[in-house]
């Protein structure tokens, strides 16, 4: 990774709280987004795989962004991939329309270990309505963590606060055996999978 690219930042800053995000330009073929895409690898590996799809990928680093741009403008594709620089509790809401996206994917978000930086996780309540409600009738939210605690939160602040008609496409408090999207592994994922460690999965599908 370059060393200009930031490897942290605090969403919590008031830096980070007051601007608007650029609206996106999207298409009309189904649209697959990825929150906290660093620097975009399962974008690119996903939308290879899936031609017909729309990927946007949601990240609060803007040099990260900038990169995937240039990328995507490099390979072009910047019809299909595109990155846009958002925090995502702030402005999830503004991006993308109700009934709009086919499917979330939060794969291996930032952990915050420590319990007073539990408030910068992603998946809050409000996240999840946002999600639910910007989700066509049929579409999901994938999660995935090598970190049990931090799956175990996602699940808790998921199941607590999914509205009527949200439901885990597997028993409720019960992560899946396998990645059901497997085509497209992140960075996390294969390294996780070549060293043997645990991933800790839920997807929640909105009713048809
Ligand atoms: C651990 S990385 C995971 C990257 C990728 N999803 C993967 O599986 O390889 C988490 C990413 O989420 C981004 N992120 C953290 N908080 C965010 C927020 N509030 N809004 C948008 N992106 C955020 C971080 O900058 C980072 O790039």
């Amino acid at each position: 990774m370059a060393s200009r690219i930031r490897h942290h930042v605090n969403p919590l800053s008031m830096r980070m709280l007051e601007f608007d995000p650029e609206p996106l330009a999207l298409s009309e073929r189904p649209i697959h987004v990825e929150l906290g895409c660093a620097e975009g690898e399962f974008l690119f590996r996903f939308a290879a795989a899936h031609p017909d799809y729309q990927v946007i990928g949601v990240e609060i680093r803007k040099d990260l962004v900038h990169d995937i741009r240039k990328t995507a403008q490099q390979q072009k594709v910047s019809d299909r991939v595109q990155a846009v620089f958002a925090n995502i509790p702030i402005h999830l809401d503004l991006l993308f329309p109700p009934n709009s996206v086919t499917r979330f994917y939060l794969n291996f978000p930032d952990p915050y270990f420590k319990r007073e930086q539990h408030k910068r996780r992603v998946l809050t309540p409000e996240v999840v309505r946002s999600v639910h409600a910007a989700l066509i009738p049929g579409g999901e939210l994938f999660f995935q963590s090598d970190v049990f605690d931090t799956a175990l939160d996602a699940m808790y602040i998921t199941e607590l606060h999914a509205p009527a008609g949200f439901e885990s496409v597997g028993e409720p408090w019960t992560f899946l055996r396998d990645n059901p999207y497997a085509d497209s592994p992140t960075r996390r994922e294969r390294f996780c999978t070549e060293e043997g460690i645990r991933i800790w999965r839920f997807c929640y599908r909105k009713s048809a």
